[in-house]
């Protein structure tokens, strides 16, 4: 073996190790960091690595690809902001499937062309297997980047008979691939195959409406993921196998744990249609609520010893993370315990919160999961609630004819008095009523969160 070729493994080999120290590392946010790091160091290592492979001819074309990729990469993760991740999630995910489809198209061509004895039935099996899972993430995601930017209707878009249409596609499209499995010579059918394999990635986004992306984002991943895993296979490239193996199965975890969390079965947002705001949720009904002024409002706060800070969708909308550190340091300045209640899926990405309030510096021993901020809301004087709906929603506990029946929140409605900053009476991602805000001890603190917070912080900064 060469001392090349030597390089080559014992990279890959410390790559995947890192790549699976990464995940594990950036399941705790205090190692969040490492985590990103080593992902970073084993891409790196990864790609040397590879480069090095006594297979290239030339490597005029690799630059070219690099310099193009680097041109569209970097502006995106410097200009998107950060409420946009789902969006740009989606976006890296459709060059991902883009690039595992095309290696596979050309490996087909060139071997049917240079080496037919290479097109073994394994390898038709999984080339045939990348091809399709890596079209059907590409467009599937170019749609569900679409429905996120708002560049296509946003809303499900459903008509009868579209399962046995969609599931007749993938049908054809399957047997056209065994086909070539078992018949590899027969070229004319691979374009047909690509057609249907991009076409049913339109497919099946189309039902599904723009709020449920981020979950659908999160199974895109693991298509993109298994689908190089395969490529992997077609490359003889371990390292590929190992890497589209972690994203597979991570972003299959992924999408598990967001249904979980959203009680939803993956049938239900895969054809459920959620996400719809029923003229019916939309229309208030003729109860009062309690509003407070900045200045109620900060009295409130610096009478109670123990605060409850839960934030939401609202909360990343506004951008209003620094203001909600600068009250944190204010409150706990003056001796109050200030904690913040974590839902799952507060916001619209997993980890939105704790990816906000970590930009803004509060230390992760102040941020609880659900079950322990539950524990200790009884006993809390006041549940501040800053662009938060669903996640506290009460309804999800009792009221069986609710779409979010069964869903797990935080139940900020334990807490000896309520308050709620959003901007209106509106409802937040699921299109229902929050009884929460109707209840005796909450008071609603109508603003933009970020403006409002700033009001605070002023009324209790100038109090001596
Ligand atoms: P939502 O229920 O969506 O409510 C957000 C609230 O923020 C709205 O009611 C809105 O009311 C308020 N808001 C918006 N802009 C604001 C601003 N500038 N200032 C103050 N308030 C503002 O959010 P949530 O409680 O975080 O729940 C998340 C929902 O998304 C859940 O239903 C969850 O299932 C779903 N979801 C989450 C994920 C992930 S992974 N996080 C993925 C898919 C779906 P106003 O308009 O009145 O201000």
């Amino acid at each position: 073996m060469s001392v090349q070729a030597i390089f080559t493994q014992v990279s890959y080999l410390v790559a995947a190790a890192l790549f699976i120290l990464s995940l594990k590392w950036l399941s705790a946010v205090p190692t969040a960091r490492r985590g990103v790091i080593a992902g970073e160091v084993g891409m790196v290592l990864a790609i040397i690595g590879t480069l090095l492979l006594p297979q290239i001819v030339s490597y005029k074309w690799i630059v070219v690809a690099l310099l193009v990729g680097s041109a569209i990469g970097i502006p995106i993760a410097y200009l998107m902001p950060m409420t946009h991740v789902p969006q740009r999630t989606a976006l890296s995910h459709s060059f991902g499937g883009l690039a595992v489809g095309l290696v596979g198209t050309a490996k087909y061509y060139l071997w049917h062309e240079h080496d037919p004895a290479r097109l073994t039935t394994f390898i038709m099996a999984v080339l045939c297997f990348e091809v399709l899972l890596g079209f059907l993430t590409f467009t599937g995601s170019l749609m569900a980047f679409g429905k996120l930017q708002e560049l296509i209707p946003t809303r499900p878009i459903v008509y009868r008979g579209q399962n046995f249409v969609n599931l007749s596609l993938l049908g054809i499209a399957v047997a056209i691939g065994v086909y070539l499995t078992i018949n590899p010579a027969q070229i004319g059918l691979f374009p047909i195959f690509i057609a249907l394999s991009l076409a049913f990635g339109v497919l099946l986004i189309m039902p599904i409406g723009g709020a449920d992306m981020p979950t659908v984002i999160a199974l895109l991943n693991s298509y993109a993921g298994i689908s190089a895993s395969a490529m992997g296979f077609v490359l003889e490239n371990k390292l590929l196998i190992i890497a589209g193996a972690l994203d597979g199965s991570s972003g299959f975890i992924l999408s598990i744990i967001m249904c979980k969390a959203m009680n939803r079965s993956f049938t239900n947002v895969l054809f459920g249609a959620f996400g719809q705001v029923s003229p019916q949720a939309l229309k208030a009904e003729e109860r009062t609520v309690r509003s407070a002024s900045p200045e109620e409002a900060a009295d409130i706060l610096l009478a109670a010893s123990s605060v409850a800070i839960i934030p939401g969708y609202g909360m990343a909308v506004a951008q209003a993370q620094h203001k909600v550190r600068e009250l944190f340091d204010l409150l706990t300045r003056r001796g109050i315990d200030v904690k913040f209640g974590i839902h799952p899926v507060a916001g619209r990405m997993p980890g939105h919160m704790n990816v906000l309030l970590a930009e803004a510096d509060i230390p992760y021993d102040r941020l609880f999961e659900m079950e322990d901020i539950n524990s200790e809301l009884p006993h809390t004087d006041v549940a501040l609630v800053i662009g938060a709906n669903d996640v506290v929603n009460p309804a999800a506990k009792h009221d069986k004819g609710s779409p979010i029946f069964g869903m797990p929140i935080i139940e900020a409605d334990r807490a000896r008095t309520v308050m709620v900053i959003k901007r209106s009476m509106n409802p937040g991602f699921a299109g229902i009523e929050n009884e929460l805000y109707y209840m005796d001890k909450t008071l609603m603190l109508f603003g933009d969160a970020k403006a409002y917070l700033g009001e605070l912080v002023k009324m209790i900064g100038q109090e001596k």
